[in-house]
């Protein structure tokens, strides 16, 4: 597996560093909302929607680092499927997702592993504001430099990458890579053998 990385984009000490502090950051904002109202301990909380499956890494280490009350819901969306990398559009997986019919008074905050042509979280966001979830905010580990995509908005990002295909931490290719403990990039001929 190691023999198939090209380049390290981002390891694993940048990436922890920088989780915690967008995770700071998320607590002051929600601490700074409604009079720190969510954060009570009888208070409504903060729902945690992770996209499965490439946010599942980012989630464990981001919630470690959210001193709140909050409860997680899933919700599963392909848009990569098996050896594609290029979005081939949003199809949400009813089997997989377990989210309640109505989120009336819920703050949500969503959580992607990486924001390209930004398809997946449009979906995610719009199915959450279906379901009167009282307030969506988005939060991505990664980002690519997009020219076509500079007018949307995300509210919390780790990192903005350049427009290439990566894997690792929880980001996959094939399904594969997700294990990878850093950001990074693979060789040419990994994508050339399944085509
Ligand atoms: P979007 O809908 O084009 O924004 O793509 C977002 C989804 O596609 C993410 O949730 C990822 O699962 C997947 N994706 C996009 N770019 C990459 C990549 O570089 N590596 C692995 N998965 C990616
Ligand atoms: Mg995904």
């Amino acid at each position: 597996m190691r023999d198939d990385i090209d380049q390290v984009l981002i390891d694993r000490h940048e990436i922890a560093a920088r989780v915690q502090t967008v995770a700071q950051q998320i607590t002051s904002d929600l601490q700074a909302h409604e009079g720190g109202n969510l954060l009570l301990p009888d208070g409504p909380g903060l729902t945690l929607v992770p996209i499965l499956t490439g946010s599942i890494i980012f989630l464990a280490d981001l919630m470690r680092h959210l001193p709140l009350r909050l409860r997680i819901r899933l919700v599963a969306i392909s848009s990569y499927p098996g050896s594609a990398t290029t979005s081939r559009g949003a199809t949400i997986l009813e089997h997989l997702t377990n989210l309640p019919e109505d989120l009336t008074g819920q703050h949500v905050l969503l959580i992607d592993d990486i924001f390209d042509s930004g398809t997946t979280l449009k979906a995610a966001k719009s199915l959450l504001e279906k379901r009167n979830a009282a307030g969506v905010r988005t939060c991505v580990l990664l980002r690519k430099k997009r020219a076509e995509t500079l007018d949307q908005h995300v509210d919390y990002c780790c990192f903005e990458i350049p427009d290439a295909f990566v894997v690792g931490y929880g980001l996959d290719y094939n399904d594969y890579y997700r294990n990878l403990p850093d950001i990074v990039t693979l060789k040419p001929q990994i994508f050339a053998r399944s085509s």
